[in-house]
């Protein structure tokens, strides 16, 4: 048996209309559970083995999933790739069409959430949520503490004032690698600041998004509980 959940959600999960319009369309007797009319907005239906019809037409049910991946260097963080490059759906054996959750570099390595939840993804990239992610970074030469600290008080880039939340040494005398916390999440932002005041970024891997963070080995992946989804909602809406 598949997960459970009220008929106008499952309408309204599968793209065909809202909740409302879903609940409308059910008091004017338009939907079908397994060939028999529906007649409470109750009704529960199973996901993965129940068909639901609405005016005779078969809606395609799906059950929401939620993925993180460690996700190795050498993979695209696309569905899809030009040059024909490895994706990270390469590395994920599930049925469901996923999508990643906003994008790491081909070279780069760490936390990337997969989904066909587009709320949760919306959510989790929208700017004004201000979801953290940390990252941490080798560069290709000695900096000081310092000078790096000027990517804290914020620099401009693209026109825009952008800066890292925190930026500190891995430990107290490394002067090549460094943990960088920001809230931004546009492409290639790390590898960017850095570049603007005349560093190369040599690796980068993202240790956190939002409450998640890399605690399987790379190229792994798991299934984000529904317990993390919650909690994510719970916190960030
Ligand atoms: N910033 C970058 O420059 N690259 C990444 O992969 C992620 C954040």
């Amino acid at each position: 048996m598949g997960k459970k959940i009220r008929i106008n959600k499952a309408i309204s999960d599968c793209g065909f209309c809202s909740r409302r319009k879903a609940e409308e369309l059910i008091s004017q007797k338009r939907v079908t559970l397994n060939g028999n009319t529906v007649n409470s907005l109750a009704t529960l239906v199973d996901l993965d083995n129940d068909i639901v019809e609405v005016d005779g037409e078969t809606l395609k049910l799906k059950s929401k999933i939620y993925i993180l991946l460690n996700k190795p260097s050498g993979y695209v963080s696309t569905t899809s790739d030009e040059k024909n490059r490895k994706t990270v759906l390469d590395l994920i054996k599930v049925k469901q069409r996923i999508y990643p959750v906003g994008r790491l570099d081909y070279d780069s390595t760490g936390v990337i959430l997969l989904t066909n939840d587009g709320d949760f993804a919306n959510l989790l990239l929208h700017p004004k949520n201000k979801i953290p992610r940390v990252y941490k970074v080798r560069l290709d030469k000695s900096a000081d503490l310092d000078t790096l600290k000027q990517l804290e008080r914020g620099i401009t880039l693209n026109n825009k004032k952008s800066k890292f939340e925190k930026i500190y040494p891995v430990s107290r005398s490394d002067k090549i690698n460094f943990y960088v916390e920001c809230i931004e999440g546009r492409n290639h932002f790390v590898k960017n600041m850095f570049q603007k005041i005349g560093f190369r970024v040599l690796k980068l891997h993202r240790e956190s998004f939002a409450i998640f963070k890399d605690d399987i080995p790379i190229g792994a992946y798991r299934y984000i509980t529904e317990n993390e989804v919650r909690k994510v909602k719970s916190l960030y809406v």
